[in-house]
Formats: structure tokens, sequence, C-alpha cells
């Protein structure tokens, strides 16, 4: 490994013009099989390679002789030093490698589940985070991370979740442009950057019954309002990819739909990156049922716009021969191989290919600013959903720890990169550090927690093991183990003062376990500084502020239960409740346990004199909107305060509350805040009846709170345009 005679060159910033002048003269040397081999990335490690029949020297071969684009999840400085060696040695043309990894929530620190990143509200942190993530990812010689994962998601059997930004178009949105601009800054040429990929394009997160891979079936003004704006904001921030979704959409699978890629991706969005398919989901189509055969499936797959091919080989064996039978377009190919020479080229890799690839990539790893701000994604990503007044604990009282989770370091998640379960710092490591005075108490010494009389209050510290979620992880039991249950009913009649800390990669059915808690912290995975952040929000060194951004279900049967759902023709009557002939269940309320954009603080907000500066709403007009919060406490603490509007009608159904701004706002003990926000016509807009961009004369309720079901309301007319 001759990488530590590396001399890298300083990488200089291209724009788009100069980057396709460059790609364009290289395009005219390249023979056919050299373009066709730009769209195809190539598995390394054979377990990253599943059902395929793989040997890693024949990848070295082809790299010579330039058939392969990209590689993925290749990690290590050597290898990727070898690999890429080979490439601009000794193939013909000596171009680059491309190094493809799914970094979603850290490569070395790991920071929060994106679920639970997302509960943050905050997209100046997810921006810092991304910013952090890329980091260490681009200075691990990585150069694309296949995030943000934007998929709109409802249902929590559905094990990918944990990467989602939750059930709001607009939220997730938000954190999508932090994301992609954290990831990609201002140049790809900035060693610190990394190009992102937004996925999984489309829909992913609405397949049927939460069932991994399964069948998704939505409307178009579905796919329109709730499945495309983080993608379109995405495409604002130029993200260099999006890759393609495994599940059909109207019926054609996402890999080889043309609407979807060409139509919707290209021309509506706007798009003019490139489009990778996931894990051999082109190959796939032939499971799908609509393509006889791998020639077929290439075509279909190439005919819609697919431009890279991910581990399956169905470009490498076939495009030759369409191409030569005239089935398929020269000039299409051309087109997707100067995107994949423009990105490279734009990542600095013909200047220097070796691009931050060194012998001691750990000085970049694990620094103490990183941790910090891992710290800081914990205390505001965690939610507190109850507490009897029993947080923030004070330190003089020994509290007792216990349960699976408390010394458990299975707190990163799944898709964690190269992150190290053994660097986590667990619930009772942070406890030490902090010489908080406690005593852990293993299952077997229940006897002598209940008869410790010091011990009045314990930390029980419950969840599911982050190997349950992520993908092909659904599950269809939503509840924790029964032993679990147990331990903590246990420990309840003990007559103690319980913390319950829950960790899991989705929301879980919790109605059972609230009432044997006086305080509930739902932590996710929080990742590498799991335990501090934890012991900051007990302790009062911060005050929970986390917000959820995915509804928890009352009962597993309510699902899929999201908040932006329509009223329907006969809405449940709180007034009467028993009466038969409404939308209700005979065995279970509608609502859920607990609502989206629902937390608690320490600080006690209380919302009032909601006022709107006009009652019409004209065109070119912009509505202000302002609420009165008084933070009633001795404690600092920030607000996320949401906006929501409803349409009263309009010429389609539209959901009952719709997420159109949000702030996360600081307050000091006893302090009084007007929060302003301001609206405009587009907010009130939706895909009408023949599916245009429009507000409609109507009636809208603009309505402010702290979660999506306690709001103040104010009316509003739009009367003309
Ligand atoms: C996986 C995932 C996708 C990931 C890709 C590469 O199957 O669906 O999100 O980026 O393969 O690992």
């Amino acid at each position: 490994m001759l990488l530590k005679n590396i001399q890298h060159k300083p990488l200089k910033h291209y724009s788009d013009l100069h980057a396709h002048e460059f790609a364009e003269k290289l395009l005219n040397r390249m023979t056919t099989k050299e373009k066709i081999g730009q769209l195809y990335q190539a598995p390394y490690y054979s377990d990253t390679v599943t059902g395929h029949a793989f040997d890693a020297s024949s990848t070295i071969e082809e790299i010579k002789m330039g058939m392969v684009g990209s590689l993925l999840s290749v990690h290590d400085e050597g290898t990727l030093f070898d690999l890429q060696k080979v490439a601009v040695e000794q193939s013909r043309l000596h171009i680059p490698l491309i190094f493809m990894f799914d970094v979603i929530h850290g490569y070395k620190t790991a920071f929060p589940i994106n679920l639970a990143l997302s509960n943050t509200w905050e997209p100046n942190l997810i921006y810092r985070i991304a910013k952090a993530i890329a980091y260490e990812t681009a200075h691990a010689g990585i150069h694309v991370t296949f995030s943000p994962m934007v998929d709109l998601v409802r249902d929590p059997k559905w094990g990918r979740v944990m990467e989602s930004n939750g059930e709001d178009p607009y939220l997730s949105s938000e954190l999508t442009k932090a994301y992609v601009s954290g990831y990609q800054g201002d140049s790809l040429s900035n060693k610190n950057a990394v190009a992102a990929c937004v996925k999984h394009f489309a829909g992913y997160g609405f397949v049927e019954a939460g069932r991994e891979y399964n069948t998704v079936d939505v409307s178009k003004r579905k796919l329109f309002t709730m499945i495309l704006p983080p993608f379109r904001a995405a495409v604002s921030q130029n993200v260099a990819l999006t890759m393609t979704a495994f599940n059909t959409l109207f019926d054609r699978p996402a890999t080889a739909n043309k609407y979807l890629l060409k139509d919707i991706l290209r021309n509506e969005l706007g798009f003019n990156g490139i489009i990778i398919s996931d894990y051999t989901s082109t190959e796939e189509i032939i499971s799908h049922k609509v393509a006889k055969d791998e020639k077929d499936a290439a075509k279909q797959c190439f005919d819609a716009g697919l431009e890279h091919e991910m581990v399956s080989r169905t470009y490498l064996n076939h495009l030759q021969s369409l191409l030569e039978a005239g089935e398929i377009d020269y000039s299409a190919l051309d087109e997707a191989v100067l995107r994949m020479l423009m990105l490279k080229y734009k990542l600095g890799l013909f200047d220097d290919p070796y691009r931050n690839l060194y012998t001691n990539s750990k000085q970049y790893m694990l620094l103490e600013n990183t941790k910090k701000l891992a710290v800081e994604a914990v205390e505001k990503s965690v939610v507190m959903l109850k507490n009897d007044k029993l947080l923030p604990l004070s330190k003089h009282e020994k509290i007792g720890l216990v349960g699976p989770f408390i010394d458990s370091k299975d707190l990163i998640g799944e898709w964690a990169a190269l992150c190290e379960k053994s660097d986590v710092v667990s619930i009772k490591s942070a406890f030490e550090e902090n010489h908080f005075p406690f005593k852990h108490f293993e299952e077997t010494a229940f006897e002598d927690l209940k008869n410790d009389n010091e011990v009045k209050t314990v930390i029980v510290a419950l969840g599911e093991s982050g190997a349950h979620a992520g993908e092909g992880n659904s599950k269809t039991n939503l509840h924790l183990d029964t032993h679990q249950q147990n331990l903590l009913k246990s420990i309840k009649q003990m007559d103690k003062k319980v913390v319950l800390i829950v960790f899991a990669g989705r929301p879980l059915i919790l109605t059972n376990l609230i009432n044997n808690a006086d305080a509930v912290l739902y932590a996710y995975q929080p990742g590498t500084m799991a335990g501090i952040g934890l012991f900051n929000l007990i302790t009062g060194k911060t005050s929970p502020s986390g917000k959820l951004t995915m509804t928890f279900p009352f009962h597993e049967g309510q699902v899929p239960i999201y908040y932006n759902h329509l009223k329907t023709g006969r809405p449940f009557d709180e007034k009467r409740p028993t009466y038969r002939y409404n939308s209700r269940y005979i065995d279970a309320p509608n609502e859920p346990l607990y609502p989206f954009g629902y937390g608690l603080s320490y600080g006690v907000f209380i919302y009032t004199n909601l006022r709107i500066d006009k009652q019409n709403l004209h065109p070119n007009e912009q509505l202000n909107v302002q609420v009165t919060i008084q933070n009633d406490s001795i404690y600092a603490a920030e607000e996320v305060v949401q906006l929501y509007i409803e349409s009263e009608y309009y010429s389609v159904s539209r959901p009952v509350d719709e997420l159109k701004a949000f702030k996360r706002i600081k307050f000091n003990p006893h302090e009084t805040k007007q929060v302003d926000f301001v609206l405009t016509m587009n907010d009130f807009r939706s895909y009408n009846m023949n599916m245009i961009w429009t507000a409609e004369i109507s009636k809208y309720q603009i309505k402010v709170g702290p979660s999506s079901s306690e709001k103040l309301s104010q009316s509003i007319e739009i009367k003309d345009f």
C-alpha cells in the first residue's frame, strides 16, 4: 500500500460549463464499451453482494478495461487507494473511480438516527450535523453518500422509518435542504464536502402493510402533495444524485418508470444530476414481471432514464447490443456518461484521484467538536412524552439504574457506516463520568432494589435492538417484549418513582407502559454520545425540546395513523363518541397516543393572543401572524412553535391540518415573547381537482400551537385572485 507516498494536489472549483467542456472532450475519446463502463457501480466486498456470484479479482480486471464507473461501500483507505491506482494507471483513459457509501447519520461519530434528528425541527442543526458527517466521510476517501433518505413514512411496521424525516412533507423538505447543503457545501471541490444522493425515488415509504419491498399504490395527488416535496427541496440544493426505489409506482417499477424519471424527476422537478438505481433494482424488474429477461430489463430501465446501475450487470451485459441494434440511442448513453464524468471532475478527481486518502484518517474522526455536536443532537432529538413533576432529577439523591439498555451500547441503530458500538457512552457510563450517586441493579438484585429505601427513583432503560429496524426489518409486533414490560411493572409495584427511557428505531406502542412510569423519554437510537445527552436532560443541564415527527399509535390496529389525514364525510364526533355511524372504531379511539408535533419540556409554554393582520388575503399580499408565548417556569428552554393551516372547503378534500411553518424559540425562565410568522398565497395552495397548483377561493383556519393537537386558531378568507 503506497498510500503514504501520495502527494495531494489542491482541488480547484470548476463551473458546470468548464466541467461540461472537459467531459465532452474526454467522451469523444471513449469507446462504447468504456462509456457503458461508466454506468456500472461494482460492489467490492463479497459481504455487500447478495444473490450474486461475485469475485473481486474480476472487478480489478474490469477496472483495467475501463468497465467500472464507481464502487459501492468500499471504505478502507488501502483498498480505495489500490483500486483507484488501477483505474488511473492501468486503464486506457485513466478515468478515476468514484466511491459511494451509505453514510446517513454518521461515519465514525454516530449521530442519532435520522428519524430522531427530525424531532429537532432545527434545519440549522441538521445542516451542521450534515457538515460534520461529510467531514468524516470525505476524509475517509469517500466521494458520495447515499443520503438524505426522504421517504415520507406513516407505518412504524416498516423498518426504514428510522432513516426518514417522518410524516410531514414540509418539515422533511426543510430538513432535506439542510442535509444536502450541509453535505455538499458550496463546492464539491471542497475537501470537506461529499456529493449527496437523495433517495428513494419514489414512494418507498408507502409499502403496503409496512412490509419491506412491498407494493406501493398511491394517487398522483398524494405523489405531488406528500412524496415529491422533499425531492423538490433536494433538487433546489443541486443534489448530485437521485436513487430510484425498489417499489412500483402506478404499477411500474420506479427504476423503469419513464413517467417518474423523465416526466416528474427531470421535467417537473428539473433534476439534472445522475439517476442511480438501488441495489440490483434494475435486474429486479424481471421479478416485478415487467421484463422477460436481463436484456429487456436493461432496455426498459435505460429508456426510462436510469443512468447508473448498482451491482447488477444488465447494462454491462446488454447495452452494447441494444445500441448496435438501434433499440436505444447513443445520444442517451453520451448524456449519462457526461453526467458521471462531470461529477468526477467537479469532485476534483481528475486533479487528485486520491483525494482525501491518507494513512491516518483517524485524525479526522471522533473529534471533540464533532462529539459535542452529537451531544447537542441527542439533547434536541429525545422526546419527553410524560413528566409527572419528576424530572429533572436533583443531584442529592441516589438513584437506581435498571434494565437491559441501562448500560447498553446497542444505541447506534442501522446504517451506521463505520460507527462502533464500543465508542458509545451508555447511560450508566455517563452517570459514572459525572459522579452522580447511583446504584445499578441487575435483574437478579430486584429484592435489594425493593428493600433499598435510599433509592426512591429508578431509571429504567428498555427498548428494541438496533438490528430490529432498518432495511429488511419490517415487523408486525410494535410492543416491547413481554419480559421488558413485566420488568417495568414489577418496579412500579415497588412504589418507586420511575423514569422510563425507551430506545427504538421506530414508534412503538407505549399505551400499556406509560402508566408504569412517572416520566418517559423516547430516545430512539441516539448514537455515540447517547448517555451524555440523556444525562444532561435527566439532570436538567438542558431541557428536552424534541417534538414527534411521526405519530405514536394508541393501538397498532390504527396504523397507518398520521396527523395530516382527510376529514371524511362522517368525521368522528366527540360530542357523540358512541354514535355508530361515524368514522371510528368500536374498540379503540381514533386519536393516537401521542400526535405529530408533540413533545414536553421543563418549560411551561402558555400560548395566547393569536392574531393575524388581515381577514382577506389577495395574491401578492403576505399574511402576518403573531402569537404570544409565555414560559411560565423557572427553566430556560426551547419551544418548537408550529403553524398549520386548514382549508374549510376546496375542490378536493384536503388534510385537516397542513404544517406550513415552524420556529424553534429560546426562552429564559418566565420570559414572554411575541413569535411572528409570515405566510404568502403559496402557503394556501394545493393541487386542485385538475392538478393545478392553486389556492382557490375559500376560508382557511390559521392554527398555531405546541403540537398538531393543541392550537389556537384564527380564520381568513381568500375571496379573489
Ligand atoms: C440498499 C438500500 C439503499 C442503499 C443501497 C446501497 O439496498 O435500499 O438505501 O443506499 O442499497 O447500500
